[in-house]
């Protein structure tokens, strides 16, 4: 779509930072179910899925017709409305660590505003995340680890212009899946630490036995609040996200993607005496935090939220991702093995990413030795043969995808590493 005065009106013709090369960009027109159309018409197979929220498919019936049914009683109001009751109480059912729920729009409010509750709470301003750990867009999650500083490595400076330097001051960077380095790194800082802040599976990592125990035993020795970003985790591994299949309660936790069923809404859900800080007219001990916005808790979303969770819990649908994930994986390594390329997949299945070279790679600095180039060829090869990816990404699945939709990708797949190689990518 042209400015009058012919330039793309949309900036970057992108919606955020992913952008597909010219070479195979496109323009959705439609989905359903685990497939996507362009304007022209073309078919793809879809393993972005909306970058996780749509589990059940493009257009599922059940989240269609909840939409369509809030939509004609309203679309939004800003008071308290009774679909925001519903999934606040279903999110305290099925979430461990939820006493209470506060809703806002997108996971990176979720995530920032659960260090500002932790920070309120604690009454102090540092926090910790790990290196390669991605919490959303905000200036607080938005750093990244200053490299060359010796002693200092745990310093962070801003991945983006924009940001005030004044930032990275308050947030300290831990190095994922080494319990005693991050302990050995807060100890002297340990009175300063309002929250540490972790995705259960961080990326394509799994926590290491004894990681995510280790950190809750941590935050309690230091007085800092633990905040689980389960933006992904949430309602995938299981009903209860990274914090029941892992067996660790944190203090917080940041909800999106799957909770608004597609449509823009999330939340932070964790302890009553926390989340309590928010409600208006409090009284002022200097801890209540404003947590506020047009479109928290809106009805539409609420509704394709609880239609979601309804399909999500009468179907089983972690144990199915998951499954459905084992084989798309083996199918994968199949294939470069017949190829003798070398080649894993990490994550969790349900959300795995593949990855060019050997394992182990457990975190953001083994990755970073893997054939980052060929990961990321390999993906734009998969969308030139009909495949949707983010190239380089995590694969997401819903219980649409069937074993046609593998095939076809594992057909796809094979050929892309095929290309990747006569392209000299895997020397
Ligand atoms: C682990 C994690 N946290 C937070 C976010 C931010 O969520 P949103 O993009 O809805 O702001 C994302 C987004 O991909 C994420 O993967």
């Amino acid at each position: 779509m042209k400015h009058p005065t012919g330039a793309i009106a949309l900036a970057g013709n992108c919606l955020g930072m992913f952008k597909l090369p010219e070479e195979v960009a496109f323009t959705i027109a439609r989905g359903a179910g685990a497939r996507i159309w362009d304007t022209e018409g073309r078919e793809f197979y879809d393993y972005v899925m909306g970058s996780g929220p749509m589990a059940l498919g493009h257009a599922h019936p059940r989240v269609v017709a909840a939409i369509c049914e809030q939509a004609a009683r309203g679309t939004h109001y800003y008071h308290v409305n009774e679909r925001a009751q519903q999934l606040a109480e279903r999110v305290c059912r099925l979430v461990p660590c939820a006493e209470s729920v506060k809703f806002c729009s997108d996971g990176s409010e979720a995530t920032f505003y659960a260090l500002r509750l932790a920070r309120a709470f604690t009454r102090r301003s540092k926090i910790v995340k790990f290196n390669g750990a991605y919490h959303g867009h905000h200036d607080y999650a938005k750093q990244v680890l200053k490299t060359g500083h010796g002693v200092n490595d745990h310093q962070s400076i801003p991945e983006s212009a924009g940001i005030p330097p004044e930032i990275s001051a308050t947030v300290v960077i831990a190095p994922y899946n080494d319990i005693e380095g991050t302990r050995r790194l807060l100890a002297p800082i340990a009175t300063e630490i309002a929250a540490i802040i972790v995705e259960p599976v961080q990326r394509g990592f799994m926590p290491a036995p004894g990681f995510l125990d280790g950190l809750r035993v941590l935050a309690d020795g230091i007085g800092a609040l633990l905040v689980f970003d389960e933006v992904v985790t949430g309602f995938r591994l299981a009903l209860g996200g990274g914090q029941e299949m892992f067996g660790v309660t944190p203090d917080l936790c940041a909800l999106g993607k799957i909770l608004g069923g597609g449509l823009a809404l999330a939340a932070v859900a964790g302890r009553r005496d926390v989340l309590e800080l928010t409600i208006p007219g409090r009284p002022d001990d200097g801890r209540s935090v404003s947590m506020t916005g047009t479109l928290n808790g809106n009805p539409l979303g609420c509704a394709a939220g609880l239609a979601t969770l309804d399909v999500i819990e009468e179907e089983g649908v972690p144990a199915i991702l998951r499954d459905k994930g084992l084989k798309l994986g083996a199918g994968l390594a199949d294939a470069a093995n017949k190829l003798s390329i070398p080649f894993l997949t990490i994550g969790a299945p349900a959300f795995q990413q593949v990855v060019f070279g050997e394992g182990p790679v457990d975190n953001a600095e083994a990755h970073s030795r893997t054939n980052l180039t060929a990961a990321r060829r390999f993906g734009i090869e998969l969308v030139r043969r009909g495949v949707l990816v983010v190239p380089g990404s995590k694969l997401y699945m819903s219980i649409a995808h069937d074993d046609s939709t593998h095939g076809a990708f594992l057909d796809a797949a094979t050929n892309a590493m095929r290309a990747i190689r006569d392209q000299g990518l895997l020397n």
